[in-house]
């Protein structure tokens, strides 16, 4: 990577002799400073690239940035942060409005270009939809299933089903909250990984975000909890395979919507790190690693071709830039940039170090 602000990020994350086995204290302004500013940047960049593509991203290329964009307003409604932090109010205010005119227009041009889907999501990408978490929860190791099911059992056709019925916007404008039995056997079943899982998840979140309390969802939380601990297994798993491809996209996905669950061991700082570390610098997006020869590029598109049929809305730029991973990850360092700055009570418990964790290190 040819970004300055990488090295400077290890240098403030690397381990004291002293504390190998904990991560680095984030304690003093000064270094949380830092490194808002380090999330805060590649946000800003992103944003850009929002701005160039706007008229190409679906809505699903846009809902991580409705999600940032409450996050950022999160961050200016409880101004309880560290004077250090002050100064960059103000660029947070700057970008969230920023957002809001970007996702006012991207509606739009999606009224042109799928009228259906955008009829069918559009609460999702909503200004209040996403309410963030006030109360922080961790994931339980124990819920972990033993065997996780081979991943193409997964229908996104029929998890999207489930969700207009949820949201209440088919063609009937039936009232939300509906659940049929094919829908409370597909979302509750056990054993998904990948993106069967992250769509269980996003489910019940929906759940909860529009307000649905009765029959099955009087478990919300129960599911949640189930899904977000084999979740964060399974980031730890792309973790330790070096996040080989394709699991970035998977991996910033998960750390977005089980952080907006309240789940604040997603926010760690390896996984911060990581995650900057993965932006194009030039084009401000994320997305595929530039291909170094034919051979690698043959396999990436192979790659493509099987990521098109998971997730058929995926929209991939020429210039290996990726609209879903983008949107991905700004929703994840939004919520990293909201822990940081905003929740004091909370970060004793997340992007400090966190030797009560055996699993984390
Ligand atoms: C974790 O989950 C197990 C199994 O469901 C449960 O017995 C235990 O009480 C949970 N632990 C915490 C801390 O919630």
């Amino acid at each position: 990577m040819s970004s300055l602000r990488l090295p400077l990020l290890l240098l403030l994350l690397a381990p004291s002799p002293l504390q190998p086995s904990l991560l680095p204290q984030l304690d003093t302004p000064e270094v949380k400073a830092t490194v808002a500013r380090l999330i805060l940047s590649a946000l800003e960049r992103a944003t850009v690239f929002l701005e160039e593509r706007l008229p190409e991203l679906n809505l699903d290329g846009v809902v991580g940035f409705r999600v940032l964009q409450e996050q950022l307003k999160g961050i200016q409604e409880e101004r309880a942060g560290d004077p250090l932090l002050r100064p960059l109010s103000l660029r947070v205010g700057r970008l969230a409005g920023r957002l809001v005119t970007l996702l006012h227009r991207s509606i739009s041009y999606q009224k042109l270009s799928d009228p259906t889907y955008l009829r069918e999501f559009q609460p999702t990408i909503q200004p209040g939809f996403w309410k963030l978490p006030h109360a922080w929860t961790r994931t339980n190791a124990s819920m972990v299933y033993p065997t996780f099911e081979p991943e193409d059992s997964f229908s996104e056709d029929s998890s999207d089903r489930c969700l207009v019925q949820l949201l209440g916007t088919g063609p009937d404008r039936s009232l939300p909250c509906r659940l049929s039995d094919f829908c409370r056997t597909l979302m509750t079943r056990a054993g998904c990984s990948g993106y069967c899982l992250s769509h269980q998840l996003l489910y019940f979140l929906s759940a909860r975000m529009m307000g649905c309390t009765k029959g099955l969802f009087l478990q919300s939380q129960h599911y949640m909890d189930l899904f977000c601990a084999n979740m964060m297994d399974l980031n730890r798993r792309a973790e330790a395979a070096g996040y080989a491809n394709p699991t970035q996209d998977i991996f910033m996905e998960n750390i977005m919507l089980c952080g907006i669950g309240g789940f604040i061991d997603f926010y760690k700082l390896r996984w911060l790190e990581a995650i900057l570390s993965w932006q194009k610098p030039r084009e401000g997006c994320f997305g595929k690693p530039a291909p170094e020869d034919d051979r690698l590029s043959k396999a990436t598109r192979y790659h493509q071709h099987f990521l098109s049929r998971v997730k058929r809305r995926e929209k991939q730029f020429t210039d290996g830039c990726s609209a879903h991973n983008t949107a991905m990850a700004v929703g994840a360092l939004g919520g990293f940039l909201y822990v940081l700055m905003e929740h004091p009570r909370a970060q004793g418990k997340a992007l400090q170090s966190t030797p009560s964790l055996p699993s984390s290190s």
